[in-house]
């Protein structure tokens, strides 16, 4: 998989893809991320890419001229799945999607920044707009390296373990079930003795049981 980020603030995403996962994913040749920074694409004195709104207001609009100019380049190097812009209004992120992305084999994210984007971006260069919740980032670069990061863990071979993503909270929309680890007496909080019993039928149940238990108090949502 190929992941090109297009940003005004290419400084703000790079260490999350030079630790843990991400990094050994870049290592391992399983994914290419390459950064692209808006300011090389404008012509106008000062680097400037953005400027005010049409009709008043406040808040600086990134304009398109830049953005169309970049996105254009990539495209014109190999095709696309998707070009995802990172937008509070966009489509809520979750595990359902980043599974299906994480299938692609050329996705380009924009990072929106200010106020926004000029609206032509969005309907002429963009195929998917995603948020990472319902409240405001300063920008969309955040949201894109956790987008990143939830989709390169599901690439085949990046965990050592694959089976550890598809037992992840809400694959399945279950949450996961509690895990415990050494010492099994902790000044008397003592872990499951199921799971010391090395009985794994009986386990692999009492995961499940706990992981429905779980999900019905904290998120009977995912159930409906
Ligand atoms: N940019 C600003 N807020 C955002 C959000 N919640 N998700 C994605 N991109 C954003």
């Amino acid at each position: 998989m190929r992941i090109d980020i297009i940003t005004v603030l290419p400084e703000l995403m790079t260490s999350p893809f030079e630790a843990s996962i991400m990094k050994r994913a870049i290592e391992k040749k399983l994914v290419e991320v390459h950064f692209h920074n808006l300011r090389d694409y404008t012509e106008l004195s000062y680097n400037q890419v953005d400027d005010y709104q049409f009709g008043g207001g406040a808040g600086m609009v990134l304009m398109i001229e830049p953005i169309d100019k970049c996105i254009s380049k990539l495209k014109s190097e190999r095709t696309y799945d998707e070009v995802i812009y990172m937008t509070p209004d966009g489509e809520t992120l979750n595990q359902r999607m980043a599974n299906g992305i994480s299938l692609k084999e050329n996705i380009i994210i924009l990072c929106g920044h200010y106020k926004g984007v000029d609206q032509r971006v969005r309907d002429t260069l963009i195929t998917r707009e995603i948020s990472i919740g319902d409240y405001v980032l300063s920008g969309g670069e955040l949201g894109a390296a956790v987008l990143c990061d939830t989709i390169i863990r599901l690439i085949p071979g990046v965990l050592n373990n694959e089976t550890s993503a598809l037992t992840d909270s809400f694959q399945d929309n279950l949450l996961a079930p509690p895990v415990y680890t050494r010492p099994s007496d902790y000044k008397g909080l003592k872990v499951p003795e199921i799971l010391l019993s090395g009985n794994f039928p009986k386990i692999e149940k009492w995961r499940e049981d706990e992981a429905l238990k779980r999900t019905e108090r904290l998120r009977p949502d995912l159930l409906e």
